[in-house]
């Protein structure tokens, strides 16, 4: 069984040089067009204390959770994962990485075995060191070929996307 996880906010981003309130997160959006794409179910990982609309708040919070190495508590999740082979996994780059929360809950996660599927929307660093951090996270895991997304593109990507998933598909559920 595959299913897609993902984190990801709306409100208040930087989106090409100024600040824009968004309806959808932007990683929420490439989540519901893979999801569209290979008909799996998508789990969000939803924090327990809602991260601040404004977008200066936010980015103070996530730089205080990443020095501080804070572990941000996320509602419990109804996912039984003993059937689940692959994981579409989604994140926003915060601070040239994966926010705090999606690191927390993979460290308390058991995820050995699973093929990983990483995918991120950024402004600019792409999946920055995130991916590193994933494979030390996750070291069980086999972590397969990711796609990156620009953000404020994420309406384009619908070619990006079907490319990506073409692959994983063409390799029965394996991308290299
Ligand atoms: C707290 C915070 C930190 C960010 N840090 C980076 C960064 O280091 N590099 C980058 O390219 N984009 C960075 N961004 C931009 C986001 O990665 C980008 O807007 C992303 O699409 C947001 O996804 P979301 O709408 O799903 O949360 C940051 C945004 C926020 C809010």
């Amino acid at each position: 069984m595959t299913i897609i996880l993902y984190f990801s906010r709306k409100d208040e981003n930087f989106v090409d040089g100024e600040i824009k309130t968004l309806s959808s997160g932007n990683t929420e959006i490439v989540a519901e067009k893979i999801g569209q794409k290979i008909g799996a179910p998508s789990f969000e990982i939803v924090p327990k204390v809602a991260y601040p609309y404004d977008y200066q708040e936010v980015v103070k919070l996530a730089q205080k959770e990443k020095t501080e190495g804070i572990k941000p508590l996320y509602q419990t999740l109804n996912i039984h994962l003993d059937h689940v082979a692959n994981i579409f996994l989604g994140f926003p780059n915060w601070f040239g990485s994966m926010p705090q929360i999606v690191a927390h809950f993979l460290e308390k996660t058991d995820l050995a075995g699973k093929n990983i599927y990483p995918f991120c929307t950024h402004e600019g660093s792409a999946f920055g060191f995130s991916l590193m951090e994933l494979r030390e996270i996750c070291p069980d895991s086999n972590i397969q070929l990711g796609l990156p997304v620009r953000g404020s593109r994420v309406g384009k990507a619908d070619e990006a996307i079907a490319n990506w998933l073409a692959e994983y598909k063409m390799n029965g559920g394996k991308l290299k």
